[in-house]
């Protein structure tokens, strides 16, 4: 059996689980296969997402401070896809960066960024590692270390980890960024379910496609036959967990075939398919000092929505 076969028998075992389960769930990542990713590059540019233009305003306006705290000479490592406009705004904030280690599941995306951001930055050593960055990794070799590592997690993508998933993340970049090292790391704070139940149920429906795309991604890759029209999308705040919930929610009774199974659904059954945490400040607080960080400074905007977290090791 090849690798990718392999692979693809542990996602059909998770997905075929995960719709087993008595609360019925999918693997958040599957929604971000490539039309995924396109529906999210939306998405951040909506009115009722206010995630993105918020971080961007904060970084525009504290990256001059954050950059003198950390120092010249820096390496960034970055989990997830970077190299777009934050890691720009951060590589030309600070002084003369030594590096950037961008690590993306996307060899192609990996290489193109690689490949422009090395022509934008003269001198910078651009190292990407193609993998999961919520598995262990080592970083590669650089040719200058550098005066410290800072590892940088913008877009609240922090939320979408599990809390005890999020916790050893963050304690695996604390490993990661060594000693000296920091973190900048960008979080939701927000807990009020009117504006986040828009943020999460825009008006246009862009993210209701960007959450049916998973049944089509299903479809695609585990010869399911999911019917996007018999699910309506629906995002649920729960304060008790401190998360939004995209629920797809089956409109009648139905049955749906996932390779050789057969799934049944009621009319008005949920699937789970993201969790979306939000985090206040004293619980970022708490969680970074378990991961093995210490803050050093928080940065938040007017309404005390988004949080961006300086944090050293
Ligand atoms: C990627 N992540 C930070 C987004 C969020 O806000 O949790 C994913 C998202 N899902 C629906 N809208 C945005």
């Amino acid at each position: 059996m090849t690798v990718h076969a392999y692979q693809r028998d542990l996602v059909r075992d998770e997905v075929l689980r995960g719709l087993s389960a008595p609360r019925k769930h999918l693997p958040c990542r599957l929604l971000y296969d490539a039309r995924g990713a396109e529906l999210f590059e939306q998405i951040c540019t909506l009115e009722e997402y206010y995630p993105t233009r918020t971080e961007l305003a904060l970084l525009e306006e504290h990256l001059p401070a954050l950059a003198a705290a950390i120092g010249p000479q820096a390496r960034v490592v970055e989990p997830g896809s970077g190299a777009g406009q934050k890691t720009r705004m951060l590589l030309t904030a600070l002084d003369r960066p030594v590096g950037y280690v961008p690590i993306d599941i996307s060899r192609e995306q990996l290489e193109v960024n690689a490949r422009a951001l090395r022509e934008e930055f003269p001198g910078l050593e651009v190292q990407p590692i193609c993998g999961d960055y919520t598995s262990p990794l080592e970083l590669p070799r650089p040719t200058r270390p550098g005066a410290r590592t800072v590892a940088f997690f913008p877009g609240s993508t922090i939320g979408n980890f599990e809390p005890d998933e999020a916790r050893a993340f963050l304690a695996r970049l604390a490993h990661l960024a060594g000693r000296d090292g920091m973190l900048l790391l960008g979080a939701d704070a927000n807990n009020d379910r009117a504006s986040l139940e828009r943020a999460y149920d825009d008006g246009q429906g862009v993210t209701a496609a960007f959450d049916k795309n998973v049944l089509a991604h299903v479809n695609r890759t585990h010869d399911a036959t999911f019917e996007l029209d018999a699910f309506t999308h629906r995002a649920v705040w729960d304060a008790s967990h401190h998360r939004v919930e995209m629920h797809l929610v089956s409109m009648r009774t139905q049955t749906v075939r996932v390779g050789a199974d057969v799934i049944r659904f009621e009319r008005g059954e949920p699937i789970v398919t993201e969790h979306c945490y939000k985090h206040p400040r004293e619980a970022m607080a708490a969680m970074l000092a378990d991961a093995g960080w210490r803050a050093l400074r928080v940065d938040a905007d007017a309404r005390g929505r988004m949080h961006l977290w300086l944090a050293g090791c």
